[in-house]
């Protein structure tokens, strides 16, 4: 396919190539995404998952977040996720920035990763903003909201809900790499959602060369130079291979 070549010869061209990564990269390990047609979002009202919501009924959320995300914690990096760590590894792309929480890029050996929703080893209390490990957290049954030992404050999975500001220091390590990046690539997401979303676009107003892979049509498809429908799982390594 002669869009695999072209984003292999980008990639062997560039400086700082940069991937943008989103639930689309997860669903080959078997966790859901939120749009496409086994979504999440389809399932369960998003509105549960705005940060007002969550203050309001901390302990439904919780056995919410428990049992629609917890099962995130046993799955296992696809060969999306080793095709973006082997890139890393030869020196082919410079960060990864996911909107993902299931910190599967890290455990299939990419090194600088940014998550930008958050993730889901840790619990912060929303009080005195100590963070717990998530499992030190679980350990017992989810009746109510877990409570902070340290202060008594509620606490909260320390993923980003909506209407929540995204962690200040990955929005400005991902702005900045946008904006060095000569060769963007938008991964398995909808780009749907910002600010994640304006990454793209502040990369190709700075000159980037936007390749976007996914299955389905995107937000951001009329700024491509390069589209790619298809799966991942199978695109990513056809990519590697060709490096
Ligand atoms: P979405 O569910 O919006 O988009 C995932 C995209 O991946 C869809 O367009 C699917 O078609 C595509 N896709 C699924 N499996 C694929 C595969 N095997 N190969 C190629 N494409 C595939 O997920 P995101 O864009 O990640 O926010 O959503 C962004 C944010 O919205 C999430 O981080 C989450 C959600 O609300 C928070 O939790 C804060």
């Amino acid at each position: 396919m002669d869009e695999l070549r072209e984003v292999a010869d980008l990639l062997n061209r560039s400086n700082c190539a940069v991937a943008l990564t989103g639930a689309g990269v997860s669903t080959p390990s078997g966790i859901p995404d939120f749009r496409g047609p086994q979504g999440l979002w389809r399932r369960i009202d998003p509105r549960r998952f705005e940060i007002a919501y969550f203050y309001a009924h901390p302990g439904e959320v919780w056995r919410l977040f428990v049992d629609t995300f917890l099962a995130q914690a046993e799955a296992k990096p696809n060969p999306a996720h080793l095709a973006l760590a082997e890139l890393e590894a030869k020196g082919k792309i410079c960060a990864v920035i996911t909107q993902n929480v299931d910190g599967l890029h890290q455990r299939a050996g990419s090194k600088r990763v940014i998550e930008l929703h958050g993730s889901l080893r840790y619990a912060v209390c929303t009080s005195c903003g100590a963070r717990f490990p998530l499992s030190e957290v679980l350990k017992g049954p989810i009746d109510d909201a877990p409570r902070c030992r340290v202060c008594g404050g509620v606490l909260k999975p320390d993923v980003v809900f909506f209407g929540e500001p995204l962690p200040y220091e990955a929005l400005q390590d991902a702005m900045m790499l946008a904006e060095l990046s000569d060769v963007f690539m938008a991964i398995g997401t909808s780009l749907a959602v910002a600010p994640a979303n304006r990454l793209p676009l502040i990369a190709k107003r700075k000159g980037a060369k936007l390749v976007i892979i996914n299955q389905d049509p995107t937000e951001l498809d009329e700024f491509a130079d390069i589209i790619i429908r298809g799966k991942v799982e199978e695109i990513l390594p056809r990519i590697a291979e060709l490096i």
